[in-house]
């Protein structure tokens, strides 16, 4: 109790605040979120969210060198498929020679020991926009998860380490194990979106791939049927011991500030490794405030990248990562 107690004792200088610093960020936390294209040299910057790129395979080989310099381990690919490969059942996600079976590649021989994830959704391959096969006005959950599996298995097979479903249908995580064993893909992981919102925040992201929900009749206008109503907290929990019991490997919860309670609850209820997704709406709402010169910058996303950590993640996929990386490391 004061004036015994003086808790400034332990902030009064750098020295000692560094010494009780309870968390800390390093680059061996961060997850990069790469979207890649067709094409040859593109490096196409994306409107709603300043200083990232769609790239082409030979960019996405440099841009792999460059994280791999910084100290960065992990990235989780998105492919941007072209108009003409889409159809309702995501049949091209499935594809061995696919644009994300041959990012896979690019990545693993640019540099074999960057850790890849890959995102396992129908989205970006749906005419509709929607994570699964979408019928009579429904997104179908058990015709999706076996289309996910394929999608998986390829994914293993031109050499993911980990596979990232988003989708939010029931089961899927057993039942991609199951494909992964039975194709002896044993060793390649599972990272589930276990707590995945419908959220208000990934609309940039939709612009980057073009893969927003379309407006017609009889197709559901949003993603409520699947992924978490904001407003539930036991339901994230159910979903994360669930993911838990089928055999996922990492957990995650998307988005992240606005969930940050969820993050904590996950954590302290699983016994497995958990994983934030700082969203685009997160990434853009920061650098269109830091280009207005309404915030600082830096200061903000580091402290927000600290906040997932100080929160219980243990893992950040975050669109920072690598001027964080630089951050981190200091001038050089
Ligand atoms: C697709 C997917 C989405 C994101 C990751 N995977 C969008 C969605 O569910 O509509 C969002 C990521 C972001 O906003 O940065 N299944």
């Amino acid at each position: 109790m004061y004036p015994i107690i003086r808790n400034r004792r332990l902030r009064q200088n750098a020295a000692i605040r560094s010494l009780v610093q309870e968390t800390t960020l390093s680059v061996n936390d961060f997850i990069v979120p790469l979207f890649v294209v067709e094409g040859h040299q593109v490096r196409e910057e994306i409107l709603s969210m300043p200083g990232q790129f769609r790239l082409s395979l030979d960019e996405l080989e440099r841009e792999i060198k460059t994280l791999h310099a910084l100290g960065l381990k992990a990235v989780l690919l998105f492919a941007k498929a072209e108009n003409a490969k889409k159809d309702n059942k995501g049949t091209e996600a499935f594809n061995d020679n696919g644009l994300m079976q041959r990012a896979i590649k690019a990545v693993k021989y640019s540099c074999p020991e960057m850790l890849v994830f890959t995102d396992v959704a129908l989205d970006p391959f749906s005419i509709y926009g929607h994570d699964g096969i979408v019928e009579n006005g429904r997104v179908l959950n058990d015709e999706t998860v076996e289309a996910l599996c394929k999608m998986s298995v390829s994914h293993a097979r031109a050499g993911a380490d980990f596979v990232a479903p988003s989708d939010m249908m029931d089961g899927r995580v057993l039942k991609i194990r199951q494909a992964l064993d039975q194709a002896q893909f044993e060793d390649v992981g599972i990272l589930s979106y276990a707590a995945k919102y419908a959220s208000a925040h990934y609309g940039p992201f939709r612009d980057a791939l073009d893969s927003a929900p379309v407006a017609a009749s009889n197709i559901p206008k949003d993603k409520k049927t699947y992924q978490m109503d904001p407003a539930n907290r036991i339901e994230a929990l159910k979903e994360a011991l669930m993911d838990q019991d089928e055999g996922a490997d990492i957990l995650m919860v998307k988005p992240g500030l606005p969930y940050l309670d969820i993050v904590r609850e996950v954590k302290d209820h699983v016994h497995l490794p958990v994983a934030v997704y700082q969203v685009s709406g997160e990434y853009a709402m920061i650098k269109a405030a830091a280009e207005k010169g309404w915030i600082d910058y830096e200061p903000v996303f580091m402290e927000q990248l600290l906040s997932f950590k100080r929160a219980g993640a243990d893992l950040i996929a975050t669109y920072f990562a690598k001027e964080a990386a630089a951050l981190l490391r200091g001038p050089s």
